[in-house]
């Protein structure tokens, strides 16, 4: 998805916006732009391709300026080219808009516009901003701004510079993140922290209908009615080496390894070993109400609905709560009546996916109360819910979510533990929950450590085109995540199944050239495993099974077998999508894929 960086202060901009959009680069995007002001008037620079092509346009050039604005941009409304990229700018070449999110009326405004005698130099939605900006500005900037955005529908964050206006930026904000960083000698906006967070980890977010005037000594907000806001800056806890490989090869590859410590901070501080019951602080403003819930609807998107669908396993073993589980995108259709004191939980790595998002404003709407499960501290859905519970996972870069995934899953278990603690699960399963999750970061490592056998065993398969993921109960939404995962970042075509319906259609496929991924730990699917397993082998079907370390049965049967230690069963999807995860991984190496930033797709999906 498209990204933001901007920066007014003392120092030299071009330098920073560089550094920034490199950092912004794991969003996803096709095309890249900067404006810095400069001797009175602005300089603009635009390239196709990733940021090394704006990189060589602007190296040999002398820019002293210390206030400008650069994007990434992300296709939507016209291919990728230097004159559809960010920034835009009015005929005049006075003002100049980056823009993140989707101008819906602006089809109407662009046929007003042309009848008016104004010339468009692209193809974007973007471009009648600066038009509109342009044609309202009467020597205030943020005026301008404000009385544009009375005209537009949609969604956007923008960024606006003047040529009048030197050292201001004016940002604005409907649907899609802003946020400001309070630097020392300077501030800076971004779409995401981890673009600032080498200058500064104090922060103020945005909300919806506000906009803000940056300059090199502080900051203003207001609302789009003009009320000013007064917003101190909060901590972010993220570090610049957070966002850096460290010496992996790739983000994806670290983001991996890290999931030991991923868990750890998941659970620090958060569990009563000796009461068997967790504590999680994010939910105390709602635990008078929660306590009570008897319906618990999940909704998200991707890996993160795919930890939501074990999550359900999860409070169904756990509490007496009912769970259904919703893609956030199709969630929004069904006709919706919950029950008195419905929860709803939003996952999402990001907290800015726009389809979760739009799904908790219609449940809020039909009575709901709403809990976050996020990882992004004071991104959207962690504002527009009542409570809920961080991850605390540190910034994921890879496209591919990994990390964030065994993050979620640890934290719904949590969470069901907590209100499984108040109905009727018993101390002694509570206190063998705790002891379980706190042994799970070793054992996490203990999988790590069959790296190179992972490796060897994506080396004999990664050639063949179809694979299956079979799995059953717990272990079906791994399944559909080690697919996910493998078409994500290898582009091999990969099905997740509940293994119980294989014989209803998938076996067909079963060939010498489809292997299978068969998750099969031993739990209370085990048996029933090891038929499907069966089946496959009778049609000459290849078996990479993952099981319980020791596993004597299936190791007769499969062709690859990868060990995961003994846990409870119901914290089996945390070890056993590690293999899945480092499966893909070295399938997309071998096929030399561009692992971290995967073709089409984008980190934070900030657009329906
Ligand atoms: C896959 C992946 C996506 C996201 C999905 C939701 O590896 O990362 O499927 O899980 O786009 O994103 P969030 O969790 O930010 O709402």
């Amino acid at each position: 998805m498209c990204g933001i960086i901007c920066y007014v202060g003392k120092d030299k901009v071009k330098p920073i916006l560089l550094e920034g959009l490199k950092r912004l680069e794991y969003r996803g995007y096709d095309s890249a732009g900067m404006a810095v002001q400069f001797g009175g008037g602005v300089e603009l620079y635009r390239a196709v391709g990733k940021i090394i092509e704006l990189e060589k346009k602007v190296q040999d050039v002398e820019l002293p300026g210390t206030c400008g604005i650069a994007h990434t941009r992300w296709a939507t409304h016209g291919e990728p080219s230097e004159e559809n990229a960010h920034p835009h700018r009015d005929q005049a070449e006075n003002v100049f808009v980056i823009h993140n999110g989707i101008i819906e009326n602006y089809h109407p405004i662009r046929k007003r516009l042309e009848k008016s005698g104004v010339r468009f130099r692209s193809q974007t939605d973007t471009e009648v901003l600066a038009h509109l900006i342009a044609l309202s500005f009467d020597g205030d900037l943020s005026e301008a701004v404000r009385k544009t955005m009375s005209q537009i529908e949609g969604t956007f964050g923008i960024a606006v510079i003047h040529r009048q206006r030197p050292n201001e930026i004016v940002i604005a904000r409907r649907g899609s993140p802003l946020i400001i960083g309070v630097g020392d000698g300077g501030n800076f906006a971004a779409s995401d922290v981890s673009a600032m967070v080498r200058y500064t980890n104090q922060v103020v977010h945005l909300n919806d209908n506000e906009l803000a005037l940056l300059t090199a000594d502080g900051y203003s907000i207001s609302t789009a009615q003009a009320k000013s806001v007064t917003r101190v800056a909060e901590t972010v806890e993220w570090q610049a080496e957070d966002a850096e490989l460290n010496g992996f090869p790739h983000f994806m590859l670290k983001e991996i390894y890290e999931q030991p410590d991923t868990l750890l901070n998941a659970i620090r501080g958060r569990l009563e070993p000796g009461e068997g019951v967790p504590k999680l602080g994010g939910i105390i403003p709602v635990w008078e109400r929660l306590k009570d819930c008897r319906h618990l609807v999940i909704v998200a998107c991707g890996t993160s609905y795919y930890a939501g669908c074990v999550g359900r396993y999860v409070f169904e073993r756990l509490t007496e709560i009912d769970v259904e589980v919703e893609i956030a995108s199709e969630f929004r259709y069904r006709k919706l009546n919950f029950p008195p004191n419905t929860f709803i939980i939003a996952i999402s790595q990001s907290g800015e996916t726009a389809d979760t998002l739009a799904a908790i404003r219609e449940a809020r709407r039909k009575g709901a109360q709403l809990l976050g499960i996020v990882n992004v501290v004071g991104s959207s859905i962690s504002r527009e819910t009542l409570a809920g519970v961080y991850c605390h996972a540190g910034p994921e870069i890879g496209v591919a979510s990994t990390k964030i995934f065994v993050s979620q899953l640890t934290i719904l278990t949590l969470l069901a533990l907590l209100l499984g603690r108040h109905q009727n699960l018993s101390l002694t399963e509570g206190v063998e929950a705790i002891q379980a999750l706190s042994a799970l970061p070793d054992q996490i490592k203990k999988v790590l450590s069959y790296d190179n056998h992972i490796q060897a065993i994506a080396e004999k398969y990664y050639r063949c085109s179809n694979w299956l993921f079979l799995g059953r109960k717990y272990q079906y939404p791994i399944a559909q995540e080690g697919a996910l995962k493998l078409k994500e970042i290898s582009y091999i075509h990969a099905e997740g199944y509940a293994a119980g319906e294989m014989k209803h259609g998938p076996i067909a496929l079963i060939s010498p050239a489809m292997p299978t991924v068969a998750l099969a730990p031993r739990d209370s699917m085990y048996e029933k495993m090891i038929s499907n397993i069966q089946e496959i082998k009778s049609r000459k079907g290849p078996v990479i099974a993952i099981v319980t370390e020791g596993d004597e049965k299936v190791r007769e049967l499969a062709d690859e077998i990868i060990e995961v230690p003994p846990t409870l069963e119901y914290l089996y999807p945390i070890l056993t999508v590690v293999p899945c995860q480092l499966i893909s991984y070295y399938c997309a190496r071998f096929l030399n894929r561009d692992i971290d930033k995967p073709r089409n797709l984008a980190k934070s999906v900030t657009v329906e």
